[in-house]
Parts: C-alpha cells; sequence; structure tokens
C-alpha cells in the first residue's frame, strides 16, 4: 500500500487569471460557459473539477466527495479570462458569435461579460499560420523583444485584475509541423535562438517561455510545438513551474481512447482502423494547410500504438492500418461529423467490424478541458509541483512525459493516474482495486 503523504498546498485565495493565447471557438466558448454557470444558467458539464467525485478509502467507507471539495481548487467565480489574437475587431462577443458554437440566446446572457473581454495584440508569424492574415499583432525586432511584451502583458493583465494568481492555456491556431532541433534542446540555445530571431522558434514557444519565466504554469491545448521541448521542459522544472500538453483530447480521440483499452483488455485483435473526419470551424480552416495539418495528424496518430503495444502483443496488434484524415468542410462549422471503421478479428482470426459515427460539437468538448487544466494546474503550482503534469495526460491526444516514459494513452488508466494523484497530494491512499481485503 502506498504511504499516505499530503502536501502542503497553498490556499487558493484570491483571483486566478486566465490568459489564453488564441480566442477562438475554443476559448470564447470556456468564457461564455463558465460566466452563464456562475449566473445558474448553464451546467458546466464535461467538466471533473466542477462534477467529479473522488471515492476515497475502502468501498465500505461511502466517501466519495466531489472533487472541487476535496482539493483545495479555485473557484469559478473567481476566475478573470484575458488573452491574445490576430484579429482586431474582435471582443470575445464578437469572436463567439463568429465562431457560431453557442447559441444566440446564450451568448445574450453573458454578452457584457464577453464584451469586456479584448484580445491583447498577439505573436505571430504568417509563416507558421499561413491561412491567417495578422491584423492585431505586436510590432517586435526580436523575438526576445516579443517575449518581453508578453511577459509585460502578463504582468499588466495581473496588476489591472487585481489578480493573486495566472495561469496560461495555449488555444492558438494550430502551426506548422516543426520537430525538436538544435535550438530546442537546451536552455543556453533557445535563448541564443531568441537573441538571434531563429525562425525556428514559433509564436506558440515564445508565449511558452514567457509564462514560464513569469511564474504562469502553461497547458497547451494545440498540438503546435511548445513547451514540448527540452529547453522548457527544464526551465519548468528549474523554475517550479508546472507544464502540461498537448493538443486537447476531445472528438475523434477521445472516441479512441475510450474503445481501443476494451478491445484490448478482452485480448482481441485489429487489423485497421480507418478514421474520418469533416469540420467546417476556423480551426479547420487553418488545418487546411498541409503543414498545419501535419501537426495535427501525428498528434492524432501516436494514439493507438501506446494502447495496443504490438511489441507485446505482435499476433494481435503487429499490423495495424491506422489512418487517419482531416477533411476541412465549411457548411459543418464547429459541428464535427467523424466516421471510424475498425476491422478486429476474434477467437481463430475470425473477421468482425464496429463502426461509430460520432456528430460532436468540437468546442462544447474543449471548453471544460481548458477550465480543469487552468483550475488543476494551479492547484499544481500551489503544491510546489514543477515541470511535466503527467498526470494531466487525460486532457490530451500527446500526452506529455519524461524522455524515458512512454505517454499512457489509455483514458481509464489517465483517469486513474489523475484520481490517484489528487489522493496522494491531499495524504489519503490510492486506490488499486483489488479488494482482496474484502474476503480474507
Ligand atoms: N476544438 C477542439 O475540440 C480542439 C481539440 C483539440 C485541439 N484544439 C486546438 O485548439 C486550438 C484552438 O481551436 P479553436 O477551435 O478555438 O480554433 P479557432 O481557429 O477558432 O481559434 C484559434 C484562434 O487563435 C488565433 N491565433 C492564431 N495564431 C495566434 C497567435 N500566434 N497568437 C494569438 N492568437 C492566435 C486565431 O486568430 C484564432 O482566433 C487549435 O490549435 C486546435 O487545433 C481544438
Amino acid at each position: 500500500m502506498a504511504e499516505a503523504r499530503a502536501k502542503e498546498i497553498q490556499d487558493p485565495g484570491g483571483r486566478l487569471g486566465v490568459l489564453m493565447p488564441g480566442m477562438g471557438a475554443v476559448a470564447t466558448t470556456l468564457v461564455a460557459g463558465v460566466e452563464l454557470a456562475k449566473k445558474g444558467l448553464a451546467e458546466p458539464v464535461g467538466s471533473l473539477t466542477q462534477l467529479g467525485t473522488v471515492r476515497l478509502g475502502k468501498r465500505t467507507e461511502d466517501r466519495a466527495p466531489k472533487i472541487k471539495d476535496f482539493v483545495p481548487l479555485a473557484g469559478m467565480e473567481s476566475v478573470v479570462f484575458g488573452g491574445w489574437d490576430v484579429f482586431a475587431d474582435d471582443d470575445a462577443y464578437e469572436a463567439a458569435a463568429a465562431a457560431g458554437v453557442m447559441e444566440k440566446e446564450h451568448l445574450c446572457a453573458v454578452r457584457d461579460e464577453l464584451k469586456g473581454i479584448r484580445p491583447m495584440p498577439a505573436v505571430f508569424d504568417s509563416r507558421y499560420v499561413s491561412k491567417l492574415e495578422g491584423a492585431h499583432v505586436k510590432a517586435y525586432s526580436s523575438l526576445r523583444e516579443a517575449v518581453e511584451m508578453v511577459r509585460e502583458d502578463i504582468r499588466s493583465f495581473k496588476k489591472e485584475n487585481s489578480l493573486e494568481r495566472v495561469v496560461m492555456v495555449n488555444c492558438a491556431s494550430t502551426e506548422a509541423y516543426l520537430q525538436p532541433r538544435e535550438p530546442h534542446f537546451t536552455l543556453e540555445g533557445f535563448e541564443a535562438a531568441l537573441d538571434r530571431n531563429d525562425p525556428a522558434i514559433p509564436p506558440a514557444m515564445v508565449y511558452a517561455y514567457a509564462a514560464i519565466k513569469e511564474g504562469v504554469p502553461y497547458a497547451n491545448g494545440a498540438p503546435s510545438l511548445a513547451v514540448d521541448i527540452p529547453a522548457l521542459t527544464e526551465l519548468a522544472k528549474e523554475e517550479g513551474v508546472p507544464v502540461a500538453g498537448k493538443d486537447f483530447k476531445t472528438g475523434q480521440t477521445l472516441i479512441k481512447t475510450i474503445f481501443a483499452p476494451g478491445i484490448k483488455a478482452r485480448m482481441l485483435g485489429v487489423e485497421g482502423w480507418f478514421s474520418t473526419n469533416i469540420l467546417g470551424n476556423r480551426d479547420g480552416e487553418v488545418l487546411d494547410d498541409p503543414e498545419s495539418l501535419k501537426s495535427k495528424e501525428v498528434s492524432k496518430l501516436s494514439v493507438l500504438d501506446h494502447i495496443f503495444q504490438p511489441e507485446l502483443y505482435p499476433e494481435l496488434y503487429g499490423y495495424v492500418s491506422h489512418i487517419v484524415k482531416i477533411n476541412y468542410y465549411p457548411p459543418r462549422g464547429d459541428s464535427k461529423e467523424g466516421w471510424d471503421n475498425i476491422d478486429l478479428f476474434g477467437w481463430c482470426g475470425y473477421p468482425m467490424q464496429i463502426k461509430i459515427n460520432l456528430l460532436a460539437r468540437d468546442s462544447i468538448l474543449a471548453a471544460p478541458i481548458v477550465l480543469d487544466l487552468a483550475l488543476f494546474l494551479d492547484l499544481a503550482k500551489r503544491a510546489g509541483m514543477g515541470g511535466i503534469q503527467e498526470w494531466l495526460s487525460f486532457y490530451f491526444k500527446s500526452p506529455m512525459t519524461l524522455p524515458e516514459l512512454y505517454p499512457e494513452h489509455d483514458l481509464f488508466i489517465q483517469q486513474m493516474k489523475l484520481k490517484n494523484t489528487l489522493r496522494s497530494i491531499m495524504g489519503e491512499e490510492v486506490i488499486h482495486h483489488t479488494g482482496l481485503d474484502y474476503y480474507e
């Protein structure tokens, strides 16, 4: 049995700022939802921090408090939102209306709150997001200067809103695919690259670096390469700043990480898994560029390999043909449709099929993830947990881990890891589910 040891956790008093690079569909759906929930006009469905419970002790003890009553989380009422975007005239109300996720009736009920949020000018580089034009962007002569501007924005936002603490969640468009390379390996190399304006540093990394330097916990909701480079994970560890990523696990990948563990648990084989999507929001438009699309496809593809572990089960998963397609189809807006065809086999190799047709609302699934990440990262910071927060893998398509560890993609293991981490930091015993003691 693991030894229970409570961590010292600072009180979540005062106001918490949530800053988001990218105030598009996901960010504005989050803000609108939180403001509606504060007024009692909607439930924060999909949020573990608001609705989830955690079992403590033995089943016979009947202890299952809400997570928010068990760990000292900041309350939704204490959260203040802000962010950056490349669109000039949009306040969060206009941006939410343009995103077309929420009904007019809902948006009108929180119009004033949304109108009060105006994105700050962005750090933008069209080489990384070629489908957008940056109208509302910062003018800087070096990436170092861009970093300083973002740091100044964070400090002013904190001061102007009388905030105790701030967290950052990247909700900006997917950037062009980038593999970690020379300036990304060490902090020294990274900082030298900032000084010489190296194009290997995209805007997502500028925001991430600025956040860490300001002691602001950071999560990456986009598939872009950002904090997931050795230079920045090392810095986060050194500075005691929690970081997590990347790419919110919402529609098709969420379903995949629910179904695949079940198929594997029953030791059924898989010959192929074909996934295709249509989506028509701005995210889809950005993904219409092959370089941005590659970032998303790479992020989506890694999931099955890690769940099926073909090296352990070559007879079941040695040759899975896994194909993922994403198609931009404007009429669909934020209401994405995904199809999955799974070719599986059972006893004596007899073939079977599963077809899944998911009609999801992308940002409706993503918004509660941003809220949970913001509140959990704030908790992690107050509990003195710096560096990579693997226990938040639950929320990501490509979870970050230490280099020597493989990422855990199975949603149920991720959930157990998350809840056991909460139990552990609160000094409760972790739950291992053997149940043998009841029968001894
Ligand atoms: N919606 C989902 O379910 C989901 C799931 C996983 C990941 N994501 C990722 O989350 C991100 C946001 O998704 P969305 O649907 O809100 O997209 P969106 O296009 O509606 O919003 C993204 C916003 O980012 C802005 N932006 C682009 N570059 C920027 C920069 N350098 N600085 C500041 N702002 C910038 C854009 O102008 C846009 O308003 C995307 O990267 C997407 O891939 C979304």
